[in-house]
């Protein structure tokens, strides 16, 4: 379960939200990742010291260094001690005018560096209303992905995001996210084997929250999610990390 914190919380937020997650979720073994800004990224990697909560930040910068005023490289990322970065959130790509083609040099640069990306794709509700969902997420994979072969299934996450699901109360139902992780899934099959496609984490994001979690985690592609909003409190975050899902 992987928390996308955005641009919220000052550094005491911070702190006191691992503080408090950390207890609530005390004893789980799902893996969880907590993407903070930038800046308070060194709070939050004090804070999960000693736990196996692990970090991310939410972008980065495809070149090693150089005259990019305001980015971070993947050197200075894996140097604070993160594990994962966030790579073409579809706010990075609708505000910050992210391509296909950055996404996939800051794939090769992450995984160059030993970081693992969490690449978002997901289409927009223009596009799923035209039928064109499952064209939009093929052009993102395989553009995003251009020239990257993981060397194993835990060196890749992908997240689905239906833009018109984030930050907006509307989540895809189960069956219709089930449906293009499925689809997304035989992707990566086709591009890197059955072996590591069915390893890769393809997590769901999109309004995910404590009411909703399970009855997504009990799709069968689908194996966790992408939190933005209910990541922002320990108790609706750590309802999602413990998620349940009941044998039918
Ligand atoms: P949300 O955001 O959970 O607030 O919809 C998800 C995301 O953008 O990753």
């Amino acid at each position: 379960m992987a928390a996308n914190w955005k641009m919220h919380l000052n550094r005491r937020e911070a702190k006191t939200l691992v503080e408090d997650l950390l207890k609530a979720i005390d004893g789980t073994s799902n893996e969880v990742l907590i993407c903070p800004p930038t800046l308070l990224f060194d709070t939050v990697q004090a804070a999960c010291k000693g736990s196996k909560v692990a970090t991310g930040v939410q972008n980065m910068h495809f070149a090693d260094k150089g005259a990019f005023t305001g980015e971070v490289s993947a050197e200075m990322v894996k140097e604070a001690g993160a594990g994962y970065v966030i790579i073409g959130h579809s706010e990075r790509r609708a505000i910050f005018g992210e391509t296909d083609e950055m996404c996939a040099k800051k794939v090769l640069q992450a995984d160059a560096f030993g970081l693992v990306p969490v690449l978002c794709v997901g289409e927009s509700l223009q596009e799923r209303e035209s039928g064109s969902t499952t064209k939009v997420i093929d052009t993102q994979l395989n553009g995003s992905l251009e020239g990257f072969t993981p060397t194993s299934g835990d060196r890749l996450v992908i997240a689905y995001e239906p833009v018109w699901a984030i930050g907006t109360g509307k989540t895809a139902t189960p069956a219709d996210a089930e449906t293009v992780i499925k689809h997304i899934r035989e992707r990566l099959s086709e591009k890197y084997g059955e072996r590591i496609a069915n390893s890769v984490r393809v997590l769901y994001g999109g309004s995910v929250k404590p009411d909703n979690v399970d009855e997504l985690m009990a799709q069968p592609n689908i194996d966790g999610a992408l939190v933005g909003g209910a990541s922002l409190e320990a108790e609706s975050f750590a309802r999602i990390v413990n998620f349940q899902v009941h044998a039918k």
